[in-house]
């Protein structure tokens, strides 16, 4: 065991002065996931946090306490009795900017619900005035047992986050609701709340969010195509969001970057432009709001061809190209025709550049009056900006005249606002 103390966070991590990086208490449950709590330490400390990892007993159980050393750098006991005059049991949670359960067993969240300090991790709850953030993984019988609901309620209603865990496989055959979400989605979510330091609001219970994401692609033969660069990056992480403010959310995707499907939401993939409107079209009428995130190809090569075009005598010196309707104007004249219902808030995306005929937001305010969306989210693109990268800013119009900044942040940061700008809009979601 390292000969280092305890009692505070930054005790014995290399280069802990109190620089841009947070207190992180990474708290490990008893349960097969706790593997995948690893990933998790490891991102926060590459990320420049300090990390200290309390896991119960039995988180023992399924990972050594070495690995947590290593990983976080810092000592791990499960304990309140060691390193006493330090005050572990208090001060790691005073000290913390931030605590991340992951994975929260059944046993854990309900000993948090009664208030327990039976161990070192439950006696941080308790000191811990910062945001915490519980990762649920069990059975999906242990997630819907009556006793479990009532207690993610409960910790919901003391400001707690408590993340939708995703669908998927368990542990040995079964599948359903209770998986760990992925790592990744994990972090993002964690470091949302740092960058809002306040608790994800549940604004959006009851409401259907149809969300598209990615760029489509537009076949000229059986291997080319025509595409654009959208990573998918930002729509992916409004319909991460959007679930765990509790919607629920249908994220019809294009192609990305390789992005994970996110946890507890429904993916409908498409390839092509024609494809993402009939599906979009297909759900809208039973969504509460539609946002289109997605890079929707404005054209499509007029023709198909069945095999390869070669090199040659024969070789096309032009691709004749047929526009592509406009999903976000079609879905505009639905509302006007009364074919979706009037209350579904539309919004749509610009991806602009100013130039010698006017600025971006004089484009954008020009695109909102096009398209006669309610909502309208604009990023200024060219110079290594919104496309592919993990940063985004810009702007948020809407109908009613109103314009506000989106200051510069993550793209889970934009997602935020973008919500909190579109949660107002919608009715009661009964
Ligand atoms: N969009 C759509 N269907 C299309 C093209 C775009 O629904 N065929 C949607 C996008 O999802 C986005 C918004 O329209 O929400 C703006 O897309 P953008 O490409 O910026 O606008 P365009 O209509 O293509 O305008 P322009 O290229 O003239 O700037």
């Amino acid at each position: 065991m390292p000969e280092h103390t305890s009692g505070s966070i930054d005790s014995g991590s290399p280069g802990s002065g109190h620089g841009s990086g947070k207190r992180i208490v990474v708290g490990v449950g008893g349960g097969i996931a706790a593997y995948k709590s690893c990933a998790i330490i490891r991102s926060f400390t590459e990320a420049g946090h300090h990390v200290r990892v309390i896991p119960t007993a039995s988180a023992l159980e399924f990972v050594g306490a070495a690995t947590f050393e290593a990983l976080s750098g810092n000592p791990v006991h499960t304990g309140v009795f060691t390193d006493v005059p330090e005050v572990p049991h208090v001060r790691l949670g005073q000290e913390a900017d931030l605590v991340v359960i992951a994975p929260a067993t059944a046993d854990l969240m309900a000993r948090a619900v009664a208030g327990r300090a039976d161990d070192l991790l439950t006696a941080t709850l308790l000191t811990a005035r910062c945001p915490v953030v519980f990762a649920p993984a069990m059975h999906t019988e242990m997630w819907e047992h009556p006793a479990t609901v009532a207690n993610v309620a409960t910790l919901r209603e003391r400001g707690v986050t408590v993340i939708e865990p995703a669908s998927g496989r368990l542990t040995g055959k079964d599948t359903g609701a209770g998986r760990l979400p992925e790592p990744t989605e994990i972090v993002g979510l964690a470091s949302l709340l740092l960058e809002r330091a306040d608790a994800l609001p549940r604004d959006l219970v009851g409401q259907k969010i149809l969300v598209s994401a990615g760029g489509t692609r537009e076949p000229l033969d059986p291997v080319r195509f025509l595409g654009n660069r959208s990573s998918g990056k930002q729509g992916y992480a409004i319909a991460r969001l959007a679930v765990q403010r509790g919607a629920q959310v249908t994220l019809v995707s294009g192609y990305t970057a390789g992005l994970d499907a996110p946890a507890a939401v429904d993916v409908v993939e498409v390839k092509t432009a024609e494809d993402m409107r009939i599906a979009v079209a297909k759900r809208a009428p039973d969504c509460d709001a539609v946002v289109m995130a997605a890079a929707v190809a404005d054209f499509r090569p007029t023709t198909t061809v069945a095999s390869k075009i070669k090199k040659g005598p024969d070789e096309p010196d032009s691709i004749p190209l047929t526009p592509n309707a406009d999903i976000l104007a079609g879905l505009v004249q639905s509302r006007r025709a009364g074919e979706i219902d009037s209350s579904t808030v539309i919004v749509g995306f610009a991806a602009e550049t100013g130039d010698s005929g006017g600025d971006v937001l004089s484009y954008a305010r020009a695109k909102l009056q096009r398209k006669g969306c309610d909502l309208l989210v604009v990023n200024a693109v060219g110079e290594g900006k919104a496309f592919e990268v993990d940063h985004n800013d810009g702007w948020l119009l809407a109908a009613d005249g109103s314009e506000s900044a989106l200051e510069h942040g993550s793209k889970s940061l934009m997602a935020s606002r973008v919500l909190d700008a579109l949660s107002p809009l919608l009715g009661s979601g009964e």
